[in-house]
């Protein structure tokens, strides 16, 4: 993972908003474990592993992490103080190393948030050892509210992600012929994400599919080669500072026949119907209805078997979601994908997937390769 170097102007920003979304959310304090919210408030990089790490912030103190000593070269030139709690390799020592953190954050008593998904039972048992009257709650919201208004900085990484991705399919499509399986293309494909720039913990295995397979929106890449008259879906994406891109373009090998033509235009008309709804404001849901009706008109409704599309940014798919019904309201610096697709089963699957930001007029898109079906090779 590539190191950041952020100022400690960006921390205290993102303290001060963590502090009032967790005001505002009735919480007192946050608990976090390796992962994308704890390197978005602290820049730190730790593996989930066997070995206990958890942050403590509580607004206006100096956060406390505790943490086993052969990790603790990570913490030394971070833009803020930071309260460290080491144990050792004996795990009788964690117990202690909880405690007092959770005294020096003055942590029980507290309603403390939690990321559910996240923590669990190892680091839970721990906290509520070293704070028995402590409450526990899911803070899931709030640090989903922080984290789904990107800042400039964030943008232009996953513009970067975007680029390097697009790139990468640039260079693999050369090579892709009849006969050539899905995995060989996946390999290339992903050689060529890492040559171009690529994190090397990269969002998600590239989805390769063809023919019968790509009618499955989410295949993994088999041994079948590609045949004359194949759809081909192809869904990558790249990693650049922690940041993702996650984009879909649907090919033709050899001939087309004609109604996998007609649903690539449709999809490829509802792909950008959603993009041209794109504005601060409006829902989630309406975004998706732009889509959907592309769909439900040209009578291929029933074959859109998913949403149009997820929040994109530190995580694959994070808020907000952009499903039928949700009406969480669009604002400037949100990033989702949109990605229609008709899967007729048995034959064949179209998807056309862009990454987009909410900008203060409109939309922007972050992708942009050539959209129509093109015929390889
Ligand atoms: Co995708
Ligand atoms: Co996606």
């Amino acid at each position: 993972m590539q190191t950041e170097h952020k100022t400690t102007d960006l921390y205290s920003k993102r303290w001060q908003a963590l502090s009032s979304a967790l005001k505002a959310n009735g919480l007192e304090a946050l608990v976090l474990n390796p992962g994308p919210s704890l390197v978005y408030l602290s820049g730190l990089h730790f593996h989930l592993s066997e070995r206990p790490v958890t942050f403590i912030f509580v607004p206006d103190e100096e956060p406390s992490l505790v943490l086993p000593e052969l990790e603790h070269i990570k913490t030394l030139d971070l833009p803020f103080p930071l309260h460290s709690f080491l144990y050792g390799e004996d795990p009788a020592s964690w117990h202690l190393a909880f405690q007092r953190a959770a005294q020096a954050a003055k942590l029980d008593g507290k309603r403390v948030g939690v990321e559910p998904r996240r923590l669990r039972l190892l680091e839970y048992r721990l906290l509520l050892d070293a704070a028995p009257e402590a409450e526990f709650i899911s803070a899931e919201d709030a640090v989903a509210a922080l984290r789904m208004r990107k800042d400039s900085g964030e943008i232009s990484a996953m513009r970067k992600a975007a680029e390097i991705a697009q790139k990468a399919l640039n260079e693999t499509l050369p090579m892709i012929k009849i006969g050539m399986t899905e995995r060989e293309i996946a390999a290339e494909l992903t050689l060529r994400l890492l040559r171009n720039g690529s994190d090397s913990e990269a969002p998600f295995a590239p989805i390769v599919s063809g023919g019968p397979n790509s009618a499955n929106p989410h295949a993994t890449p088999t041994d079948r080669p590609l045949q004359n008259g194949d759809l081909l879906v192809v869904d990558w994406g790249a990693s650049y500072q922690g940041y993702f891109s996650d984009i879909t373009r649907t090919f033709a090998i050899g001939e087309a026949q004609s109604e996998e033509q007609k649903i690539h235009q449709i999809v490829q008309q509802a792909n950008s119907a959603a993009r041209a709804a794109v504005r601060s404001g409006i829902t989630a849901s309406e975004v998706d209805q732009a889509a959907r009706e592309v769909i439900e008109a040209a009578g291929y409704g029933k074959y859109f078997t998913h949403r149009t599309g997820h929040g994109l940014g530190m995580e694959g798919h994070e808020e907000p979601y952009i499903r039928n019904g949700n009406a969480f309201i669009l604002e400037p610096g949100m990033t989702f994908t949109i990605e229609p697709g008709i899967y007729l089963p048995g034959r064949n699957g179209v998807r056309i997937e862009d990454d987009v930001v909410v900008t203060e007029q409109d939309g922007e898109s972050l992708t942009n390769l050539p959209r129509e079906l093109i015929q390889l090779p």
